[in-house]
């Protein structure tokens, strides 16, 4: 059983991204689940390094566009194998077996008589590296840059698309897995109601070199696209390579909806006229915005994503991307939620279920797997498990297959929460004290540790140093690590010894999961007094994002009416900064030395990507001065500074500090 799957090779005008790194985990999480189920899998990316925008952006870095998508590309091949994904080959466009690949290509389709010369006009830009149609444009500007573009007229060749077309909407009719998911399939139904153009597929050397030559005329270059999308191919070794033979036939490609067009449109049409066989899926997700605005490079707003994955860890950042999104349709990226994530399903469900089953394995079962139990003597309830753990491994399969991570995972935490909820109604640690319930006990222990494996296995893909940790830590060879039950089973009767450790993901403390956890925690506060956390999160501005959550998707926000005694409640005061000072590892909390009058205390507030410590030094600031203290990076922080945040169009935050008219006397009230 083989399996292939690529990512689209990125171009190398700008820097890895949070996007970028998406579908590049996506295809990882995806090359291991095929591996778990024990395929031969071969997860292919690369770079595209040729055409107008490159050549722009070396010029402005000073650089021949060579050295620059050397420099490039280079980032992204380093950044891939610290995000754990395993990649089995890095395709460049300038490289030789590339552009070998491509001449032949395009002789092919050139002898099947779909290349023909002639002249064509158009509004080119540079950022799609593509022509619209006046019709395409929004207000004369590119749906996609917003920018206004170029009107070129020139001579050059093109490949007869529209021969396509009606063979292209029965294939996709026929095939309704083809493009997945399905608004996706429809939308190129859709564009493909409207007559196809044929395709520019070249570009003059008089405007642009940087190019791969055209086999049958040396005065013109291959258009990008062209030249890109055979990459899938001439990574294998198109056309008798033994990769291309194994692999090929299975093809399935994965992208954002940005490149849909060129994937579901051009390259099946440019595969069809040179005879090859098309590939079998194209798996087409949204996109992450941030704020309001969709995030690529052109515009700039961007997160680090290596600098997420180095402050929380590799296996919650790739957990959190898998579980937020759901693919195909578009998602919001914040920090702060990808902290609820950790500390809600990774803290509280699975960390605790692991740290509770193992101290119980421990205890009771002398830290060895009970193996008589692990067979099921006489143990009625046996079955049922053995049904639940079946039905679990099919669902969770069917929605990988289908390519849906967010539900794969949904199921694996069902399942996370039904081996909770076992151990609390089987109490162990009661049937430990009736010698007559010893066989019980260790059917349950018995079930916890099948559980715990199976876990271990079905994590491993999206968390894979996780994924390994837990099968060692049941004495399980993780270089075996497997879904299938009945082989998990015969592992486990093997007598393993089991091992202790330190807990899988220790909660992140922020003052709002400190408010939270608080009243979660006192359940006999009045509902009215737990709303209290909310409140404060609506004033904060310790979190960068804080009020992300709250700002209204519909455009109606209703403000809930408070007392002036709820009012009173907060201890407003003035307070002046005496010192201020950056906390390392955290680009955005900053811990300020605050005087109230009488007394001086520490408040960390998470404000430094708006200013610098020694802006905030002698300024009068309003502080909340009874808030319960929190640890924030391990600095404890008692009250909270407050801020006006503003959100642009652009979906940049401005953010400001609250001050008072004119000076006043530290620690004076507000009231
Ligand atoms: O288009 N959310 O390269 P590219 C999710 N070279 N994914 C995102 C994203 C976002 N906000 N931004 C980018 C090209 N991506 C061509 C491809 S393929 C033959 C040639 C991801 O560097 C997503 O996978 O602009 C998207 O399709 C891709 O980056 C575009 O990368
Ligand atoms: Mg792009």
């Amino acid at each position: 059983m083989k399996y292939y799957v690529s990512t689209p090779i990125y171009y190398v005008n700008a820097k890895p991204h949070l996007g970028h790194a998406y579908t590049t985990i996506v295809n990882d999480v995806l090359t291991r689940f095929h591996r778990l189920l024990g395929y031969d899998s071969y997860l292919l990316t690369g770079t595209d390094e040729h055409g107008d925008k490159i050549v722009r952006a070396a010029e402005r870095e000073g650089r021949n566009p060579q050295q620059y998508a050397d420099e490039i590309s280079a980032l992204f091949k380093a950044a891939w194998p610290k995000l754990n994904i395993e990649t089995n080959d890095f395709i460049r466009t300038t490289e030789e077996r590339h552009k070998k690949v491509v001449s032949a290509f395009m002789e092919l389709v050139y002898k099947r008589g779909d290349i023909y010369f002639g002249e064509y006009g158009g509004h080119y830009c540079f950022g799609c590296e593509r022509f619209y149609t006046e019709k395409e444009l929004q207000d004369g500007l590119c749906p996609d840059h917003q920018t206004k573009p170029e009107y070129i007229s020139e001579k050059n060749y093109f490949f007869r698309m529209s021969n396509y077309q009606d063979w292209l909407i029965d294939y996709i009719k026929a095939n309704p897995t083809f493009i997945r998911p399905e608004r996706y399939k429809n939308e190129v139904l859709g564009f493909l109601r409207d007559p196809l153009e044929d395709l520019c597929i070249t570009r003059p050397k008089s405007r642009l070199t940087w190019g791969i030559d055209v086999p049958f005329d040396e005065g013109f270059v291959t258009y990008v696209w062209f030249d890109a999308l055979i990459n899938y191919i001439s990574a294998l070794g198109w056309p008798d390579g033994e990769l291309y033979q194994k692999y090929w036939p299975v093809a399935q490609h994965t992208i954002a909806k940005d490149i849909l067009k060129p994937h579901a449109i051009f390259w099946p049409t440019m595969l069809q006229s040179a005879g090859l066989p098309l590939y079998k899926h194209l798996n087409v997700h949204g996109y992450w915005q941030i704020g309001f605005s969709k995030m690529s490079k052109s515009i700039g707003n961007v997160v680090e994503a290596l600098a997420m994955a180095d402050r929380y860890g590799n296996d919650p950042f790739r957990y959190f991307l898998m579980r937020e999104m759901n693919f195909g349709l578009d998602s919001e990226f914040s920090e702060d939620r990808l902290v609820d994530r950790y500390n809600s399903d990774l803290a509280n469900d699975l960390g605790n279920l692991w740290q509770r089953a193992l101290a119980m394995l421990q205890k009771f079962s002398h830290s060895q797997v009970p193996i008589l139990a692990l067979k099921g003597l006489g143990q009625s309830d046996d079955a049922e498990w053995a049904r639940r753990f079946e039905n679990l491994v099919t669902e969770y399969s069917k929605h990988f297959e289908e390519v849906n991570p967010r539900a794969a995972l949904t199921a694996v935490w069902e399942f996370v929460g039904l081996l909770n909820k076992t151990i609390d109604s089987e109490a162990p640690w009661a049937l430990a004290k009736d010698p007559s319930k010893a066989e019980r006990l260790s059917t349950v222990m018995a079930r916890l540790v099948k559980g715990l494996a199976l876990l271990g296995a079905l994590v491993w893909p999206v968390m894979p140093a996780t994924g390994a940790e837990m099968w060692r830590r049941l004495g399980l060879d993780p270089a075996q690590i497997t879904i299938d039950n009945d082989r998990i089973l015969t592992m486990l009767s093997h007598g393993r010894e089991i091992k202790a450790g330190s807990a899988f993901f220790p909660r992140i403390e922020t003052t709002e999961t400190k408010t939270r956890g608080k009243n979660q925690a006192d359940k006999t506060k009045t509902d009215a007094e737990s709303a209290e956390g909310t409140k404060t999160k609506a004033l904060a501005c310790c979190t960068e994002a804080a009020g992300l959550d709250e700002a209204p998707k519909d455009g109606v926000q209703t403000i809930e009416t408070i007392t002036i005694d709820d009012f009173k409640r907060l201890e407003l005061r003035v307070g002046k900064v005496l010192a201020a000072e950056a906390l390392p590892k955290s680009l955005k909390l900053i811990k300020l030395t605050v005087s109230l009058g009488d007394s001086e205390r520490t408040v960390v507030a998470g404000i430094g990507r708006h200013y610098q410590p020694e802006d905030l030094v002698g300024r009068f600031i309003v502080v909340i001065a009874n808030l319960a203290p929190a640890k924030l990076m391990g600095v404890e922080s008692k009250g909270m500074v407050l801020c006006a945040t503003q959100r642009d169009s652009d979906g940049g935050e401005r953010l400001t500090l609250l001050t008072v008219a004119s000076e006043i006397a530290p620690g004076s009230k507000i009231s």
